[in-house]
């Protein structure tokens, strides 16, 4: 039976260094961030996932944001080639991993993509343009895609790291979105829950089960969508949110038969 499996990666002491591109860098607890990533973990769990971590890398700046090493589709894992140097060598452990479940096609030189660019609705491929994913990148994960049935679209990001921080999909119809950071018009055929204004990150949510995670920090913008309808937890992560982060940077959830 088809369950889903998350690959996740402990915190590692270098997260206190990680790359930022769009904030100012503040102190990060890295205990703490380890404390909010096993309660992830957990949550993960707690909602039926199957989730396998793998150890921290100790050199690593930012491994635990699993989600920008590969792009997981029932017929195939895509492994990225993320757009910053210190990054690209994080994708070996997770493809190590990938290739037990999927076969693998990889993104190559000059390629870069990062999985946080990438939201999957049905058949589509929403990719963000942005300073993580290049042109060549978007066309090679159009090519490896393309012919098993997925159509890949183009959305300019601009002002934040990944398309994924400005909109997630809150079910198959309708989206959380940041209006400021994306070119909304590809996505007009959607219905919209817009952030609150004074929340600009709020918009990177996990929808799980029914029940969509938002950062413990965006009340306003869970008030509005408890308004719209949906079932919210909030969940704490704001050491990792000080590493450019959110709730989805922090797995690969994909469908797994044998889990
Ligand atoms: N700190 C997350 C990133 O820059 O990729």
């Amino acid at each position: 039976m088809s369950k889903l499996a998350a690959i996740t990666r402990a915190v590692g002491p270098a997260l206190a260094h990680c790359e930022l591109t769009f904030i100012e860098r503040e102190p990060i607890d890295v205990a703490r961030a380890a404390e909010q990533h096993d309660a992830y973990c957990t949550a993960l769990r707690a909602a039926g996932v199957s989730v396998f971590t793998l150890p921290a890398a100790e050199n690593l700046l930012d491994a635990v944001f699993v989600e920008d090493a590969a792009v997981v589709l029932d017929e195939i894992a895509i492994v990225t080639r993320p757009g910053i140097d210190s990054r690209r060598i994080e994708v070996d452990a997770v493809a190590a991993v990938l290739a037990l479940h999927r076969r693998t096609a990889c993104i190559e030189v000059p390629g870069s993509l990062e999985g946080g660019d990438v939201l999957r609705i049905g058949r589509r491929l929403f990719v963000g343009r942005s300073t993580r994913t290049n042109d060549s990148g978007l066309r090679q994960l159009a090519s490896i895609v393309k012919p098993l049935g997925y159509d890949v679209v183009q959305v300019g990001v601009h002002g934040c790291l990944h398309l994924k921080t400005a909109v997630t999909a809150l079910s198959r119809d309708t989206l959380l979105v940041n209006p400021g950071w994306i070119d909304t018009e590809i996505l007009d055929g959607f219905r919209h829950v817009v952030v609150a204004a004074d929340e600009p990150f709020a918009a990177n949510t996990l929808t799980l089960d029914g029940i969509v995670y938002i950062s413990a920090k965006w009340n306003r913008t869970r008030r509005n969508l408890e308004n719209a309808g949906f079932t919210t937890k909030a969940m704490n992560i704001s050491e990792l949110e000080k590493a450019e982060a959110g709730l989805t940077c922090l797995s690969i959830i994909f469908r797994s038969g044998d889990s």
